[in-house]
């Protein structure tokens, strides 16, 4: 890959003339320029778009770093960061992790070395020193919906813990006697919040115990499995909260393939809001989070962050909403 230094030399001039015709900045006179333009088609040169960041230029383009694209919450993310960073004229590259840290890890480092204005990372393995290199680097970072704790950056999350007791409290409303969690992976911080509001409510009751408590990996397959397990081990129950909504479709599957009779038997709710949650028989109830407020939210603070205009890190909490469906309307 040809150098501006090659450029240079063919064109017969100091990088520092080629430097001002690339950046526009500068007196070049149209013979020259037009020369350093010449030599730059004939090397098919393309900018370091890092060396176009230190001279001050921004890409105008942000990154998203997602753990899961194949879990229907983060594309409804997605496409909040997507809009809102479009209306400010910034492109956005999106990264999947598949919830690795090294894999993560990489897409920061390239990110950085693409000369990325700013990076949202919804991630619950991003370390300190990461968070801290970006910071030093001058490249803003804002963590989006999994903040992880004692990180000098602004977050933006769900209430997950009220969420939690809103939809324990909805189960035991509707007569529930005895409720069960589906909770995602515990070194997630989301699902550990979940799981804190749930025991929060129903650690008052006698019948509560640890086997109450299922670990169903966020995914539909573990919801299910999870499911199967806690019929086994407390067959009367007749309440479930599952942390995510692929979990709770899962649970469903199971609770109907078992011959439950959803919610007569047993009410399920769920938590996200993802549209899949409308189109079950029955319908899911389920804590909705303010999916595109938060997406929306962190990318309006983070290019406000990049133009100099927000400089105090925060941490954003936004409010949940119980949507009360089928899957726990006993009444029918
Ligand atoms: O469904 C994916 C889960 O991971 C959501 O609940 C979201 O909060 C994220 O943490």
């Amino acid at each position: 890959m040809s150098t501006i230094r090659d450029v240079a030399k063919i064109a017969g001039v100091s990088v520092a003339t080629v430097s001002r015709v690339l950046n526009k900045n500068g007196y070049v006179n149209k013979d020259t320029e037009i020369t350093v333009l010449r030599a730059m088609k004939e090397l098919n040169f393309e900018p370091n778009p890092v060396a176009r960041g230190l001279a001050g230029k921004k890409m105008m383009t942000i990154s998203l770093i997602l753990p899961d694209i194949s879990n229907p919450f983060f594309p409804e993310l997605a496409r909040a960061v997507e809009d809102v960073a479009q209306k400010n004229q910034f492109n956005v590259f999106l990264c999947n992790s598949d919830n690795l840290e090294n894999k993560e890890k990489s897409y920061i480092e390239v990110m950085q070395k693409k000369g990325i204005d700013g990076l949202i990372i919804v991630s619950n393995t991003v370390e300190e020193e990461t968070i801290k290199a970006l910071h030093d680097a001058k490249i803003p970072v804002v963590l989006l919906d999994r903040p992880l704790t004692n990180n000098n950056c602004t977050m933006v999350k769900a209430q997950n813990i009220e969420g939690a007791h809103a939809a324990v409290k909805h189960l035991l409303e509707i007569g529930c006697k005895k409720i069960a969690h589906i909770s995602g992976p515990m070194n997630l911080n989301t699902a550990y919040e979940r799981l804190v509001g749930y025991k929060e409510i129903v650690s008052q009751f006698e019948w509560f115990n640890d086997s109450l408590i299922e670990e169903g990996g966020f995914d539909i397959k573990g919801g299910r499995e999870a499911m199967k397990r806690l019929l086994l081990t407390n067959p009367d129950i007749d309440g479930i909260f599952a942390g995510n909504d692929l979990m709770t479709l899962g649970a469903l599957k199971e609770l109907l393939h078992m011959g439950k009779n959803v919610p007569g038997q047993v009410a399920i709710c769920g938590f996200d809001g993802i549209q899949l949650t409308e189109y079950t028989e029955p319908e899911i109830t389920t804590i909705a989070q303010p999916i595109y407020e938060m997406g929306a939210l962190a990318t309006d603070v983070l290019i406000r962050q990049i133009k100099g205009e927000l400089n105090e890190n925060k941490t954003f909490e936004l409010p949940v909403q119980l949507i009360i469906r089928n899957s726990t309307n006993k009444k029918n």
